[in-house]
């Protein structure tokens, strides 16, 4: 018999039976976990493939934890997680425990099991992808990651499968949620880190323990995992650039409004043979890598996106520039990312036969990109000093400069602190080595008393 169902305003006629049904298997019902679920009970209005997906077993640390949301009662629920990867009725292992163990060893195992597999996990991703997706193309089987970075922002499969016939420049992201809501508040109310962030903890935009965040560290993660796909190859993390924002205070967020900037952390991964590198004469090897708090121009589209969204910029040829905005954490847009996924690999397992990888949906890099020490890198700099208020301080840091061959674009001298002068300078583009030479002679002169900042300039 057939039905009609209404989808994205069309009416749609499909056999009410259900020809297949796809067995899920769900490690955790946290935040994310809870999402997914609600969105595969509640299928009406949304693509008819979530008919065919079926929730058969979901995985908990405490089973006698109350919940929210009301399973089904044909779902089991156990505090076993391995016996949901290795559950034969189960075709894809939808992983939301996160933390690196024991989800690496479940998803290892799920593919052992010939489980496709659907995680948010980039902390397990940035670390053992390479190990992961060995295993999984060995069994023909696919791992698939949207979740991972930018939430509910479609940009693993932009960049899997819709970019791909563009030569990527650059990818530059806001991917963190929790750092952009804490600078956007610096900016707006002028107050410093340590005030935003106990508020924001106690507000519940902030973890208790915040450091994955605040240090860059889950930038870092998400920007391997978007370099990995935007260069095609794989990305050792510890070639990841990586500073966090606890030394941005609110008088470099004041300097730098006044001299056009907002201040970002920003994940940035660019292909430097399309860089000018020989103007400057840095950036010999392939990528640069990295994520540090940065001076973003007004005027550039990455500077209005404020509070817990994120953005990626992606730049290529011949599409030239793209952003995907939205929301990076959070219950829904997380779940969305996750049932795309699902519903990807469900897709698959109805029109294939055999199990290939699919060329676009599957990681098969073999190769490790080579990435520039961060000496390397040629961008703009600002920086902030405190000198004695004497005669010649500008000239002898110009000349400092000058003899690194670090070209200055605009020199202030604003305030008085105390006896001290505050002195802010933005460079020209310049080599990262010679500037950070030209900083530690500047910090051995007698009329400096303090390189109170250094940032970098987009
Ligand atoms: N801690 C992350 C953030 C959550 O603040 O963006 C999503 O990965």
């Amino acid at each position: 018999m057939n039905a009609r169902r209404s989808y994205n305003g069309c009416r749609l006629e499909f056999q009410r039976v259900k020809v297949v049904a796809f067995k899920i298997g769900l490690l955790g019902l946290g935040t994310v976990g809870t999402g997914t679920a609600e969105i595969l009970l509640s299928p009406e209005n949304r693509h008819p493939l979530l008919q065919e997906l079926e929730i058969h077993r979901v995985g908990v640390r405490d089973i006698s934890r109350s919940r929210s949301l009301q399973l089904p009662p044909n779902v089991l629920t156990t505090d076993d997680l391995e016996a949901i990867v290795t559950d034969p009725e189960i075709d894809i292992v939808v992983e939301l425990i996160g933390g690196l163990e024991p989800a690496r060893s479940l998803i290892l195992k799920a593919i052992a099991n010939g489980k496709h597999v659907v995680t948010a996990n980039k902390a397990v991703i940035a670390r053992y992808g390479s190990e992961i997706f060995d295993a999984a193309n060995e069994k023909g089987i696919y791992v698939m990651l949207e979740a991972a970075v930018g939430g509910g922002i479609p940009v693993i499969q932009t960049l899997k499968q819709s970019l791909g016939q563009n030569r990527i420049q650059t990818v530059t992201g806001i991917v963190n949620g929790t750092t952009n809501y804490i600078l956007t508040r610096m900016q707006t109310e002028g107050a410093d880190f340590d005030e935003v962030l106990e508020d924001a903890q106690k507000l519940g935009f902030a973890e208790a323990d915040p450091t994955a965040d605040v240090d860059g560290l889950d930038a870092a993660d998400k920007i391997a995992i978007l370099a990995s796909l935007a260069f095609g190859g794989l990305i050792k993390l510890d070639d990841v650039y990586c500073e966090g924002i606890k030394q941005v205070s609110a008088a470099d967020i004041d300097y730098a409004d006044k001299l056009g900037f907002v201040i970002k952390l920003l994940a940035i991964a660019r292909d430097n043979t399309f860089s000018n590198a020989d103007r400057t004469g840095g950036e010999s090897e392939q990528l640069s890598l990295r994520v540090h708090p940065t001076l973003v121009p007004k005027t550039h589209p990455l500077a209005s996106v404020n509070g817990v969204y994120n953005a990626i910029l992606v730049e290529g040829e011949p599409i030239g520039q793209l952003m995907l905005y939205g929301r990076g954490a959070g219950a829904g847009p997380t779940a969305s990312a996750v049932v795309s996924d699902i519903m990807n690999i469900a897709a698959i397992l109805k029109t294939e036969t055999i199990p290939i990888p699919h060329p676009l949906l599957s990681c098969t890099h073999q190769h490790y990109c080579k990435i520039a020490p961060i000496e390397e890198l040629v961008t703009r700099f600002y920086a902030r000093f405190l000198t004695r208020d004497t005669p010649g301080v500008i000239g002898m840091l110009g000349t400092c400069f000058g003899d690194r061959k670090v070209s200055l674009e605009s020199v202030v001298q604003t305030g008085i602190h105390g006896d001290l002068a505050e002195i802010v300078v933005v460079t020209h583009d310049v080599r990262e080595g010679n500037f950070q030479q030209a900083i530690e002679e500047i910090r051995q002169m007698e009329s400096i008393d303090k390189v109170a900042s250094i940032l970098r300039v987009l």
